[in-house]
């Protein structure tokens, strides 16, 4: 296979040799390099071709070992390894230390990275006064984007950001914090006292005592229950350049810290084309409220009333394979908390839309979003808290694609160009002369 693209210019009758790079499989990303380009000129004086790509819908913005998805078929798989794999055999923090480090911890490296996480979970005491200036019914992604920002501001070191030691120490600190701010956030709404945290407790364990406990001495989480958000954190820990690591990644590419960084990844998670999809799905399922209005509602978003929320998505064109473990995890969590009326809803709608031509021809199948919120639920979360159970596990793979970022020598600060259509130059015009 030849491996440069030959490329004639009409207006000049010139030709351009580029190279095409591949990754790791050759029948899927083969790359040109798009700066290739600028040397296609119409004249000497030209500034020479850009590619235009709005939503970087066929762009590739860097190098990546982290996760691999190919959306045609289905395939999800974190440093290689598939998420089925990983949901049936792994824990949340084991998935983390390996998205982050590439491999697999050992027992002893497992044990170091278990004890850092759980020894880094107290905030200072500042951060919840900080956080009880919150208005009462403020929304907590809201307390947690401002929140997570704020930890730049006691932990000033953390602009080292080409110190390898102090890298480190923030991500123990930022994976272990953000559940932590997380459930002070929901605490506040309410109005309920803040929950320490109890580090005797797995990582899941201990976030349903800060988030639920009452007046128990002892919180002691159920098990189904415990091990059901550990998987619902193992699917979300990552997926490759989506908008909130992009952000993530350019926030970082201008060396900023990586608490500033994550903040300004989940203000883009929070968006309800994004991470606060869950919370639209529950909304969405609360407004048709029954079976027999589901044809109504997709007639609905056939004719572009609405979008389906936990429908579609920009690099599956098949099923979404979180989507599938999550649906058969629904009826194990289900068991435990009663059964739900609303997943009776979610899987007729799931069935009508699959054998709608308007989905199929669309390849419109359900993603992750679509089972979560219906988990969420059931374990006693409110809604307004599923953009934030999405940013916790989240937190792991923005980090890991911020360290791989800064640790790519071929990547800089981020700077798309754009293509000027606006008014050529022209004089001021002074306010008399500027007519009604
Ligand atoms: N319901 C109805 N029609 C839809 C939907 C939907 N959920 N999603 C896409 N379409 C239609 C869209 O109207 C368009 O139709 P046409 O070709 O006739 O104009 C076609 O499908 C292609 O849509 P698009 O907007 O060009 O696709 P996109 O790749 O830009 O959008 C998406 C991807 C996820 C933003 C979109 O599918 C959507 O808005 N889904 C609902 C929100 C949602 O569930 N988001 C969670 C994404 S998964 C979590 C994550 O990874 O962040």
């Amino acid at each position: 296979m030849a491996d440069t693209l030959t490329i004639t210019d009409n207006r000049t009758g010139r030709q351009y040799e580029v190279p095409i790079n591949y990754g790791t499989y050759e029948d899927y990303g083969a790359s040109s390099p798009a700066i290739d380009l600028r040397k296609i000129k119409g004249s000497e004086e030209d500034f020479g071709l850009l590619s235009y790509d709005p939503a970087y819908m066929n762009t590739a913005s860097c190098k990546s070992a982290v996760t691999f998805i190919d959306g045609d078929r289905g395939i999800l798989r974190y440093r290689g390894y598939p998420i089925e794999q990983l949901a049936e055999e792994s824990s949340y923090l084991e998935v983390a230390y390996l998205t982050l480090f590439g491999e697999l911890p050992t027992e002893s490296e497992l044990a170091g990275w278990t004890y850092e996480i759980l020894h880094h979970t107290f905030v200072h005491e500042n951060v919840k006064k900080l956080m009880d200036g919150f208005h009462h019914d403020a929304h907590p992604m809201g307390m947690f984007v401002s929140t997570v920002a704020a930890l730049s501001t006691f932990y000033p070191e953390a602009r080292e950001v080409h110190d390898a030691d102090v890298r480190l120490k923030q991500i123990h600190r930022l994976i272990a914090k953000v559940p932590t701010i997380a459930a002070f956030a929901y605490r506040h709404s309410i109005g309920l006292p803040y929950i320490y945290p109890d580090n005797e407790l797995s990582f899941t364990g201990n976030f349903l005592n800060m988030m639920f406990r009452i007046s128990e001495p002892a919180y002691d989480p159920d098990p189904v229950l415990e091990r059901a958000l550990d998987l619902l954190f193992i699917l979300h820990v990552d997926h490759e350049q989506n908008c909130s690591a992009s952000v993530m990644r350019g926030i970082g590419s201008s060396h900023a810290d990586p608490y500033v960084s994550v903040a300004g990844a989940a203000a883009a998670l929070y968006g309800p084309l994004h991470g606060g999809a869950n919370e639209q799905v529950l909304r969405m399922l609360n407004e048709i409220r029954t079976v027999d209005r589901v044809p109504e509602y997709v007639e609905r978003a056939k004719k572009g009333e609405f979008r389906l929320m936990g429908f579609g998505h920009r690099v599956y064109k098949n099923y979404d394979p979180r989507a599938r473990i999550l649906k058969s995890m629904a009826s194990e969590v289900l068991e435990v908390t009663g059964r739900s009326p609303l997943l009776d809803l979610a899987m007729e709608l799931e069935r009508i839309a699959l054998e709608d031509e308007y989905f199929v021809e669309r390849n419109l199948y359900p993603n992750v979003d679509f089972y979560s919120g219906i988990i969420y639920k059931a374990m006693g979360f409110p809604v307004d808290m599923f953009p934030v159970l999405f940013a916790i596990p989240r937190t792991a793979g923005w980090l890991a694609q911020w360290l791989e970022m800064l640790q790519d020598p071929e990547q800089k600060i981020a700077r798309p160009r754009q293509v000027y259509v606006g008014k050529d130059e022209r004089d001021y015009q002074v306010i008399e002369k500027r007519g009604v």
